[in-house]
């Protein structure tokens, strides 16, 4: 069967997910998903849709479009909608990747970005991380003339450490126009810090930057699959060409809709994820684990010592946790921050 593949494929790694638990009682904290739930603005609007399932969905997703536009200050043609962000990873590499080019993306980074770069025959590179964090200048010095696109993840998985607007805006007037940069923001919602990015305003300035959001975390939405790019009109225009024609289906888009504006569901998640993160700083300091400051809704715990062992322990305890051996951290763990009760299981069985 080998030799039908192409040889892209034969490099592509299987994507490793967070486990799911498999009896009831068993607390998931590895896949950073919202602790209460989906949106409950979203349930209701998916069940008032359901009827209309058998009318294919707006090609265009054009009502939450104009929503997100409305909501970002930004036009609707500076969005494109995907079947999560992950989509909108591959449309952007299928737009704009040719055979050969060069992808700068962080070491122990999101795997995705690697992904989407194999899979249409680009080459990953690399740039080392920084005392766990994010090294744009390491990935400036990475830039070469073969460069297409960049990577950035911000806040970054899984070490949750952010780069803020004046490291951002100077990291960019380094890049030459001629390369894609792709900003992740998946858990940017999350973020405390005062001076993280406004990427919405620097799209604006920019013709080749591309700021990727989800429903998936804030929103509770993981299992519907809708996140969203926005970026310079003309590099949006071309992704739609290479897009599934009905990427986004009916309940994702109207689900998404109203989980926008649902906001008592988006402050309560907020606010949790806010005393959850310092109940978690006050336990680890407790325990003396080296952990990293977080603007995500997860927290990088460097254990030094097996995070295999450390996560098998705990699944025996009821606990699933991310052991990041498959980002090639095998001495760390990325603990989702949950609802308190989730977060105290995770500490009482920690040992
Ligand atoms: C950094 C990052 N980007 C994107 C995603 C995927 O988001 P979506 O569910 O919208 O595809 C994840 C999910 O874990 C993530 O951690």
């Amino acid at each position: 069967m080998e030799e039908f593949l192409r040889p892209a494929v034969k490099e592509i790694k299987d994507y490793v997910p967070g486990k799911n638990p498999t009896s009831p009682g068993v607390v998931k904290l590895a896949s950073n998903e919202n602790p209460f739930g989906p949106s409950p603005k979203a349930l209701e609007a998916i069940e008032k849709e359901a009827k209309n399932l058998h009318i294919y969905p707006d090609q265009k997703s054009l009502l939450l479009r104009e929503a997100l536009a409305k909501k970002l200050a930004v036009e609707t043609d500076n969005l494109i909608i995907g079947n999560g962000s992950d989509e909108i990873m591959q449309i952007a590499a299928a737009t704009y990747l040719k055979p050969g080019e060069e992808v700068i993306v962080s070491a122990h980074t999101f795997s995705v970005y690697e992904f989407v770069t194999r899979l249409f025959d680009g080459q990953p590179v690399f740039a080392p991380l920084n005392n766990f964090e994010q090294d744009l200048d390491a990935m400036a010095r990475a830039i070469t003339p073969r460069t297409k696109i960049i990577f950035l993840c911000n806040p970054h998985n899984p070490t949750g450490t952010y780069c803020s607007n004046q490291e951002l805006i100077a990291f960019l007037d380094k890049v030459p126009d001629n390369i894609l940069v792709v900003i992740d923001e998946a858990y940017a919602e999350f973020a405390e810090a005062a001076d993280f990015p406004k990427s919405a305003d620097l799209i604006k300035s920019s013709k080749n930057l591309l700021v990727l959001r989800t429903f998936s975390k804030y929103y509770g939405l993981a299992g519907l699959r809708v996140g969203y790019g926005t970026g310079n009109k003309d590099l949006i225009h071309y992704m739609f060409r290479t897009k599934l024609p009905f990427n986004v289906n009916r309940l994702a888009q109207m689900g998404a809709l109203a989980a926008l504006d649902d906001n008592a569901f988006l402050d309560k998640t907020y606010k949790n994820n806010l005393e959850g993160k310092k109940y978690f700083y006050a336990e680890f300091d407790k325990l003396g684990l080296e952990h990293k400051k977080t603007e995500a809704n997860f927290i990088f715990v460097n254990i030094k010592r097996s995070a295999d062992e450390a996560f098998l322990a705990l699944m025996k305890a009821g606990v699933i946790i991310r052991p990041l051996t498959s980002f090639g951290l095998p001495e760390a763990i990325r603990v989702s921050i949950g609802a308190p009760e989730q977060n105290r299981k995770f500490i009482a069985n920690y040992t």
